[in-house]
């Protein structure tokens, strides 16, 4: 699948690893909806001119992602939709028990793992379902699905229940979902960053991001946006990666 000339969903673009590669896209020659629930996408899509546009949605809600899937379809010109990259998500911490033996709230539970879980899910079925209206290219290729989990699906640190287990989905999805779409000709990857250098990971005390940077064997500092929308703009262009999930951490396992 090529980038240039084919159009790209991109969930989560207002921030982070999603505006980076709604930028990278661009730059390669794609057109891009960038959908988000920030009002920062519009002023983004801007940025990018022509070739995007912007849609505020919720990736939780069926008729919203129906209608960024819609938008992609209209301003592919009758190619249709030929990828998405999924990034929208949230991060959350919190203890099964707290500090004063409280156990931990369910509401927020239920919260993560819908907008992480449950919101890949709605993306994938309704992107997919688009694609397999494509006409088929090489090999039979009519679409790509890249969803974005994390390392903490593999090593989730104290807190991390809630979020683990949401990116965990992510990650187990990958492969059933490929079964089942390969008749389509449509491909689904994840990818599990590490720690990124993004307006999620700002949050964390500058002491805090060091101590991160300093234990990841190499290279000794958070992933780069744009190394992300890289590899995310390998995985549309070479047709045998599918199925699986690849870690981009600079080798760090988390305690
Ligand atoms: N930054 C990291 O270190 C890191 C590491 C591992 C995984 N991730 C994952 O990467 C993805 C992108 O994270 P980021 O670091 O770019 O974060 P970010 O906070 O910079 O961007 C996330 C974007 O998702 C949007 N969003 C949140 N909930 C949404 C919803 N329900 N519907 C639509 N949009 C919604 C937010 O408005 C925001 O613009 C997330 O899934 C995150 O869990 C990030």
């Amino acid at each position: 699948m090529q980038v240039k000339d084919n159009t790209f969903l991109i969930t989560g673009a207002a921030s982070g690893l999603g505006a980076a590669t709604a930028e990278r896209l661009v730059a390669a020659g794609g057109r891009v909806v960038l959908c988000d629930l920030s009002d920062a996408v519009e002023a983004h899509a801007e940025r990018l001119g022509e070739a995007s546009r912007a849609i505020r949605g919720d990736v939780t809600s069926g008729d919203e992602i129906q209608a960024a899937v819609d938008a992609a379809v209209e301003l592919s010109e009758g190619r249709g939709l030929a990828g998405v990259v999924h990034c929208a998500g949230v991060v959350s911490v919190a203890k099964l028990v707290d500090r004063e033996g409280n156990p931990a709230d369910l509401d927020a539970y239920n919260r993560t793992i819908q907008i992480n879980l449950v919101g890949t899910f709605n993306v994938m079925r309704l992107a997919a379902a688009a694609m397999a209206k494509n006409a088929a290219g090489e090999d039979g290729e009519r679409g790509v699905i890249i969803n974005t989990a994390s390392i903490a699906a593999f090593d989730g640190q104290v807190g991390q229940c809630a979020y683990s287990a949401s990116k965990a989905g992510v990650v187990s999805m990958s492969l059933p979902a490929a079964r089942e779409l390969s008749r389509h000709g449509v491909r689904v990857m994840a990818i599990a960053p590490g720690v990124f250098e993004t307006p999620m990971m700002s949050e964390i005390p500058d002491e805090a991001a060091q101590a991160l940077a300093a234990s990841v064997p190499f290279p000794k500092r958070l992933g780069k946006p744009d190394e992300f929308a890289r590899l995310a703009e390998q995985i549309i262009n070479n047709a045998m990666l599918n199925g699986e999930v690849i870690r981009l951490d600079g080798g760090i396992r988390m305690q």
